[in-house]
């Protein structure tokens, strides 16, 4: 493994689980040192030993928390160079629009977008300071076209941090600092695969328009973080980075 983030501070929150945990440890492996940022103490702290990095106990929703989880990273091992803003939920009752009530709405917006906007705006201050940083946001393929098997805040909300991270990357262009956004296709986790495994014809609607014919795994997109965050994507900023499997690219499939 090529070590392209060699004493690097990489901030991931979410890294507790999925593809969090999965780029801590990518990122572990390419030399980094990493910190993990989680609601959950339990699967943060773990994660945190395994990949021998930091866990910050920290609500993403909380502005206050935010702010310490950079600085806290920042006294530890004095600089913050790649933030990996992805903690993110995705709960039952976000569906339709005729369906969900303003309190699921706003809950997801709080978590997945203006968590976003809070990590941005506390990590920003590190990086300029230094005049370098990578940061990542995790948004979706669904912030680039529609599903009639809507979840509509957390679309709305992934279309919001493609937009944020576009208009950052541009503001911050010439101070160093690249702001990309993250646009994971399905990923095979455990919710997933129980899901449907129940119901293997809500599984079969979903596959049916991805041209690999399958869900992506963890390391793949893990994989596609650890580039973004590396120098080897210099030129790249204010993109929307599509790791989809083909599906935002698709009409018809092949059999
Ligand atoms: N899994 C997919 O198919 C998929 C596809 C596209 C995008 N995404 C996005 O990728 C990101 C990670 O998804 P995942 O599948 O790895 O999810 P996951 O549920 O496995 O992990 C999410 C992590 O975020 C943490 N978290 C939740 N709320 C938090 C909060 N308020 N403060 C701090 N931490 C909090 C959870 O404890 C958990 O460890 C999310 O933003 C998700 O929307 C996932």
């Amino acid at each position: 493994m090529p070590e392209r983030l060699q004493d690097r501070v990489a901030v991931i929150t979410g890294g507790g689980s999925g593809i969090g945990l999965a780029t801590a440890r990518r990122f572990a492996a390419e030399g980094a040192r990493v910190v993990i940022a989680d609601l959950d103490a339990e699967t943060g702290e773990r994660a945190a030993e395994e990949v021998g990095g930091m866990f910050v106990h920290t609500d993403v929703t909380d502005a206050t928390a935010v702010e310490r989880l950079y600085a806290t990273a920042e006294a530890e091992h004095g600089a913050v160079d790649i933030a990996f803003n992805n903690a993110g939920i995705s709960p039952p009752d976000d569906d339709s629009i005729l369906d969900t009530g303003i309190e699921a709405w706003q809950k997801v917006q709080e978590v997945n977008l203006t968590s976003v906007y809070l990590c941005c705006k506390h990590v920003l201050p590190h990086m300029r300071r230094r005049g370098k940083g990578s940061i990542i946001n995790t948004a979706s393929f669904v912030a680039v076209m529609g599903a009639a098997t809507s979840q509509i805040s957390y679309t709305a909300s992934k279309g919001g941090v493609l937009a944020l991270s576009r208009e950052l990357g541009v503001q911050f262009a010439r101070e160093g600092i690249r702001v990309n956004a993250l646009c994971p296709g399905p990923v095979n986790t455990p919710l997933l695969q129980e899901l449907f495994a129940k119901d293997p014809e809500r599984a079969q609607r979903r596959l049916v328009h991805v041209p690999m014919g399958r869900f992506a795994e963890a390391t793949e997109i893990a994989a596609a973080v650890a580039f973004l965050a590396s120098d080897d994507a210099s030129f790249i900023t204010a993109s929307q980075f599509l790791v989809d499997g083909g599906i935002s690219g698709a009409y018809v499939t092949p059999l």
